[in-house]
């Protein structure tokens, strides 16, 4: 740890109290990882494919206090799971991320033979097999075969249309994406994606869930990538266009973009981002955007309308969303207050240097 750290930790802890928020509510963020605080539904999850993502959200839920059982392709890899498991945990809580009882809970979670002996008596079954349509189908089927009627079946896919996975449901009105990111433990949000058919009351159940053990649930369409892996593959997309055209290196695009708009992203989505900058703004760049790079940039009539109306953002107190003149005060001296916290964060933790551009000298 760098020097002068906890005098860091400690303004930023301030700065909390500065936003209204109590200075344990950082760890009440961790809950999950803390202690086992979650008391409500579900009580008992089965995790099916205890792979980077099922170990991770398996650690997750049994660090908030459920009782947890997974299972993967055969009994021995199961074990193997289990024993990775509880080495991630040990991990965690050495680094000092995880509380020691968090971690003994996470290494008390069962195991079981396969998805129907995993899924019997669970009240939420997560399914984190390989992304492919036949394998989940196989697996959905055994296991809301297996599962108490009432139990909520979800498949955290990355990408496969809901209404498809859930043609092998039985009792598909209790079932839905349950879309984590990696790693789990950590990244708060979760994308919660109801097929066409999904009981409303169940997904409310769900979101409830999530909020209680610290997550930020989302409730999004089934549309191709949903919509995180959607606009994160566009960003991908382009970021490789720039290396492939000579624009940049990896590592400089990299620094770019988690640099200059990168930087805001943990605070403002791109709507409120958007709105800050002028939306005139954004439409005189899309307009250079498109003759030089086509139709891909072409502004989509949204946009158009919203800057012929004169709703060009904050400055004229409406863009996206409206804003009074308080309103807009507040917003821009809390966005400075968080802008200032997060440099000083990553004066105490900045990016991690690791890995080198191609030929580049070790
Ligand atoms: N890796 C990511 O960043 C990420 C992020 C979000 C969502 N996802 C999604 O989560 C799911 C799992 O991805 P992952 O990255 O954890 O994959 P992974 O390959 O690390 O894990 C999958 C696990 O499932 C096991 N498995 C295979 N056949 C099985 C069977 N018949 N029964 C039980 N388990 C079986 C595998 O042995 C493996 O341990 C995929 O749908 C993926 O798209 C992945």
């Amino acid at each position: 740890m760098r020097r002068g750290s906890s005098r860091t930790t400690q303004r930023l802890l301030l700065q909390n109290v500065d936003l209204g928020l109590e200075p344990q509510s950082l760890n009440e963020r961790r809950r999950c990882n803390k202690r086992g605080m979650h008391e409500g539904w579900p009580r008992t999850v089965a995790v099916i494919g205890a792979g980077t993502m099922g170990l991770g959200v398996a650690e997750c839920f049994a660090a908030a206090g459920m009782e947890v059982r997974i299972t993967d392709a055969t009994p021995q890899m199961t074990r193997e799971a289990k024993e990775r498991l509880v080495e991630r945990a040990r991990g965690h809580a050495e680094a000092g991320l995880l509380s020691a009882e968090a971690a003994k809970r996470a290494a008390e979670v069962e195991t079981a033979d396969d998805a129907q002996a995993a899924s019997r008596g669970a009240e939420l079954v997560f399914e984190a097999a390989p992304e492919d349509l036949d394998l989940k189908h196989e697996l959905l089927a055994a296991c809301s075969g297996a599962a108490p009627p009432d139990a909520v079946i979800v498949s955290n896919t990355s990408s496969l249309p809901m209404d498809e996975l859930v043609e092998a449901v039985e009792g598909p009105e209790r079932f839905l994406g349950m879309h984590w990111f990696n790693p789990p433990e950590w990244t708060p949000g979760v994308e919660v994606i109801p097929a066409a058919g999904t009981d409303a009351e169940v997904v409310g159940k769900v979101v409830r869930f999530l909020r209680e053990i610290g997550k930020r649930p989302a409730v999004v369409g089934s549309g191709p990538g949903f919509v995180a892996n959607r606009i994160q593959m566009a960003l991908f997309l382009e970021a490789l266009r720039c290396v492939e055209e000579g624009l940049a290196s990896a590592q400089e695009v990299d620094e770019v973009v988690r640099s200059c708009f990168g930087f805001r992203l943990p605070f403002f989505g791109p709507f409120q981002i958007a709105d800050m900058a002028g939306l005139d703004v954004y439409a005189s760049v899309l307009r250079t955007l498109k003759d030089g790079l086509g139709e891909r940039f072409e502004t989509p009539g949204v946009l158009r309308d919203l800057v012929e109306e004169g709703r060009t953002g904050t400055k004229s107190g409406a863009g996206f969303l409206e804003y009074s003149d308080e309103e807009r005060e507040r917003l821009l001296i809390e966005r400075d207050r968080r802008y200032a916290a997060l440099n000083e964060l990553l004066e105490w933790l900045p990016p991690v240097e690791a890995g080198r551009d191609e030929g580049e000298e070790a």
